[in-house]
């Protein structure tokens, strides 16, 4: 439930803003305490009245009420959730570029509290690239961006773009507080680390990966409340006892760690650097220098990223890494498609602070309708709550 949740809500100017009157109502009945701001815009949709009565609170528009400025602004730092719905067009353009030019602006550019947005607009709006593009520099603030219905629209049309509704929106919140473990009773899968494929007993072929972006997407699971299964390669990380850990070292014992877990697997993000090739024979002696050249024979390992896209079930979300040096988007998308990824995580070696060994990343994300979201070089902590927060959307 939300007994005692503090929930600051943004009303900006859409016809959807008369549900913001259902919404409040659904929430006290629900136990939050509500605050309403309204855009100016807001109110041509729907009466402050009507939702101050609802809320039991005085709705606010104004950084200044009769001559006096008002610090409404600390209402960010009171809520624990912000929760702008609708979202206009308009106020969505302002939040991405930072705009500052009424008081629901003021209070979510210091809020300090997560912010989510519940988008309401025409279906040929919604598809506009720069509505995309907006909400995508929404996500790279952090900010948590519902889903739209599909329906009917206030211009008649049929299609995307209808607010979510309030009761689905309620929901979304009391697993969002479930704990502050919206993921709880999910089941994930992380392979991460490399893999080293035997020559001889003293020597491998391996790569450079560390083990620490998987660990990391891992962990931030596991704060979420998934019950998490981590399969990596060797390392020298400390993995917490906590953690579900499966050791493994070659492609082939990663193939069968994956095969034993996956079918009861709702998350499975690949971010290992298994081998492509694994010698063909692996000697069981030490290789003695004999000439000045040495030729091994090397065998393509089984991709596993595409083995599960190939057997995955409705409802399984499969998400692969593409670690790329040149052409990089293209590479990452041609992934996507190839092995039936829900989401691809590109990370380019040709970017400062990316890629292996780094406690920083460079990603963007690629899913399925062919958004790409681009982040800032982040520590791999950070780019670990990116990722599992765009696999919530996904959810
Ligand atoms: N992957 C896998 N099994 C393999 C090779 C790769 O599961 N044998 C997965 C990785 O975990 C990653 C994705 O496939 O999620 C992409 O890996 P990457 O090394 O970027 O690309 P490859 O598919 O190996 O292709 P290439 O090396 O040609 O770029």
């Amino acid at each position: 439930m939300l007994e005692g949740k503090k929930i600051l809500l943004g009303v900006t100017g859409s016809i959807a803003a008369y549900k913001a009157a259902i919404l409040v109502r659904l929430l006290i009945k629900a136990g939050a305490e509500v605050r309403v701001i309204m855009t100016p815009a807001a109110k041509d949709f729907v009466s402050p009245l009507t939702l101050s009565t609802l809320s039991r609170h005085p709705v606010v528009m104004d950084l200044v009420h009769e001559n006096t400025w008002e610090n409404h602004v600390s209402l960010g730092r009171w809520a624990d959730i912000m929760l702008l719905a609708p979202l206009s067009c308009n106020t969505l353009s302002k939040m991405a570029s930072g705009n500052c030019d009424n008081l629901l602006m003021a209070v979510y550019l210091s809020a300090t509290c997560k912010v989510a947005v519940a988008p309401a607009m025409d279906e040929d709006m919604w598809h506009h690239p720069a509505i995309k593009r907006n909400l995508q520099i929404l996500t790279t603030f952090g900010n948590i961006v519902l889903p739209v219905d599909s329906g009917e629209l206030a211009s008649g049309l049929i299609g995307e773009g209808r607010m979510m509704e309030p009761a689905v929106m309620v929901d979304w919140l009391k697993d969002y507080f479930s704990n502050g473990k919206p993921l709880s009773g999910k089941k994930v899968m992380v392979t991460a680390g490399p893999t080293y494929e035997p020559i001889d007993p003293v020597r491998f072929i391996g790569n450079h990966s560390s083990g620490k972006m998987g660990l990391a997407i891992a962990l931030e699971f596991e704060k979420l409340g998934a019950e998490v299964n981590l399969i990596i390669g060797p390392n020298s990380l400390d993995i917490p006892d906590s953690l579900k850990t499966i050791r493994v070292q070659t492609a082939v014992d990663m193939l069968a760690a994956c095969k034993s877990v996956f079918p009861t697997i709702d998350i499975t993000v690949m971010s290992a650097a298994v081998a492509d090739f694994t010698p063909t024979n692996t000697s069981q002696q030490k290789i003695k220098k004999s000439n000045s050249t040495l030729s091994i024979a090397l065998t393509e390992t089984k991709d596993i990223l595409k083995y599960l896209g190939e057997i995955k079930k409705p409802g399984q979300l499969l998400i692969g890494f593409a670690l790329e040096t040149s052409d990089e988007e293209n590479y990452a998308k041609k992934k996507l498609v190839e092995k039936n990824a829900d989401l691809i995580v590109l990370n380019s070696l040709n970017d400062e602070g990316a890629g292996f060994g780094h406690d920083t990343n460079k990603i963007t994300i690629f899913d399925k309708l062919g958004n790409a979201q681009y982040f800032d070089t982040k520590s791999k902590k950070e780019v670990a709550v990116d990722i599992v927060n765009s696999i919530i959307q996904l959810l």
